[in-house]
């Protein structure tokens, strides 16, 4: 049978970075194909090429076996390719059904967006989805912006549909559900192109893996005859350790005292919040999203207000003090949300190094910033997280989303913190850089410092929590030793059950 698709010898050389050196992918019908390396592998480079983007420097597209020219996403899209993309592309201030048929081409001047929405309900009811075309998109979560997006795919005919890392911001119920849509397409004959960093997730459910290393394609094979091991060492190039190393527990005094701490809000509002932190622990945070991490974070950090209780750190009582107080207290946050709060997308990777310290020395001094010293500090981080740029004047916004994330967290660990916080750390980065940053994690509690995971991946938070304290609408539903971890009391109470 003819593949569906068929890239070959692309490549594309972006100044100073050839992001695809001769790459080639072979995708079958009606198959869910895994695309798969660390980060900067030129995996979202090769996709956005397929989905009309970028040009390719050089190389060849064959679709069903006719070459073809793809210009523009319209072009993609006419020709049956739809993608969603790793981060999300929806206009927040409209409305599903508006963002649905935003560029079609058949638009009146006067949009009728009745049948439309009708249509897009239909649609949304054969898999499942149950979907309101008149919600604005700013009032989504996140788990139903994707599934929006998909929709909006298969809605404008798309018979590969290309999903960029699309479980990265998901729940684990988020993933089953899109799985089982996954499934029914392929059933219907689609062709999916799936890219994901978790081992786990492409064994359950693609039937071919490619891997890219270092832009280029390294091999591709049937994921039945490879397994987890084989698969690492393809993609980084040397043996991985999946495991973490951790030194004897001893936790020292305490670091973060939370008393009875409530905040208001709308959703995951606070209620009741006691827990410590001593040095040389790290406390996990277990529970579906959504359900108050954020207000809790936000509540330390100075970032929301505190309607009742007390939150100490190292002693001080930093109830509702400024976010720049709560950091001057050698406390480093790496946020949930990097675009939003993390980085500053159209500056340099040096200039980002320095959002947080840039008033004090060595940093800057006499008001004058130490551009020496800044950029030294810079290299360093770059050399110690091995973020891939092609240097440091590089716009961050450019680099690849894990390398993005490589330098919030080179930034924020490198500040010598005595309270780590860590929010979803290791989303979006591949398997090296995720075993780097736990290391990290693990080191600073060996050393003594005081960390609070904050992780929806269950199997993160017990491999490294010394406690782990599971957060249900805003409580806590109760706080686990080490002895006590139980998957299934952990899953019971994650879901508003403790017995
Ligand atoms: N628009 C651009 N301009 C310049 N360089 C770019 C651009 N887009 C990507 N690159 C570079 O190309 C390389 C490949 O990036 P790409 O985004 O394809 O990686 P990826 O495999 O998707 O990684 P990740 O797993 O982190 O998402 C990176 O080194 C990146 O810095
Ligand atoms: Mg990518």
């Amino acid at each position: 049978m003819v593949p569906i698709l068929e890239m070959k010898n692309i490549v594309k050389q972006f100044p100073g970075v050839l992001a695809n050196d001769n790459v080639n992918l072979i995708v079958e019908k009606g198959s869910i194909h895994a695309l798969m390396g660390e980060n900067g592998a030129g995996k979202s480079t090769l996709m956005n090429i397929l989905y009309g983007l970028y040009a390719p420097s050089s190389g060849q597209i064959l679709f069903s076996g006719e070459e073809i020219r793809i210009a523009s996403p319209k072009h993609a899209i006419e020709h049956g390719i739809g993608m969603v993309h790793q981060h999300f592309m929806l206009i927040p201030a409209l409305s599903v059904i508006e963002n649905v048929i935003l560029g079609k081409p058949d638009n009146k001047k006067v949009l009728e967006l009745k049948n439309d929405a009708e249509a897009f309900v239909a649609l949304g009811a054969r898999y499942n989805m149950k979907i309101d075309p008149y919600a604005l998109v700013s009032d989504l979560t996140v788990g139903q912006q994707q599934r929006v997006e998909i929709l909006k795919a298969i809605y404008r005919g798309a018979e590969l549909l290309i999903l960029d890392e699309p479980t990265a911001v998901l729940t684990p119920q988020e993933v089953t559900e899109l799985f089982k849509i996954m499934n029914q397409l392929k059933e219907e004959g689609k062709t999916i192109i799936f890219i994901s960093h978790k081992l786990k997730e492409v064994f359950a459910i693609c039937d071919t893996i490619t891997v890219l290393r270092l832009g280029r394609s390294q091999s591709s094979v049937p994921s039945a005859s490879t397994n987890s091991e084989e698969l690492a060492e393809m993609m980084v190039g040397r043996k991985c350790f999946l495991d973490v190393d951790k030194g004897p527990y001893k936790p020292g005094e305490i670091v973060l005292k939370m008393e009875h701490v409530f905040t208001k809000g709308t959703h995951g509002a606070l209620s009741d919040i006691s827990l410590e932190i001593k040095k040389g622990e790290i406390l996990g945070i277990a529970g579906v999203d959504g359900n108050g991490q954020d207000a809790l974070i936000d509540s330390i950090t100075g970032l929301c207000k505190v309607s009742d209780g007390k939150i100490f750190i190292k002693g001080n009582d930093m109830t509702n003090s400024s976010p720049r107080d709560v950091l001057e207290q050698k406390v480093s946050h790496i946020p949930a949300d990097r675009h939003k709060r993390g980085m500053v997308s159209t500056m340099s990777v040096k200039e980002n190094m320095i959002l947080i310290s840039y008033y004090k020395k060595p940093f800057s001094s006499g008001g004058f910033l130490n551009w020496k010293y800044i950029e030294k500090n810079a290299e360093e981080i770059v050399e110690s997280f091995n973020v891939k740029t092609p240097g440091i004047e590089e716009v961050i916004g450019k680099l690849s989303g894990g390398n993005q994330q490589k330098v919030v967290l080179g930034r924020e660990l490198s500040r010598d913190p005595d309270f780590v916080i860590a929010a979803h750390p290791v989303r979006g980065l591949d398997i090296g850089a995720t075993e780097y940053v736990h290391e990290t994690l693990v080191a600073e509690r060996d050393r003594g410092g005081a960390v609070l995971l904050v992780s929806t991946e269950l199997d993160e938070v017990l491999t490294l929590a010394d406690r782990i304290a599971v957060m249900y609408e805003g409580r806590i539903m109760g706080i686990l030793d080490k002895e006590d971890y139980d998957v299934t009391r952990i899953g019971m109470m994650m879901a508003g059950q403790n017995k």
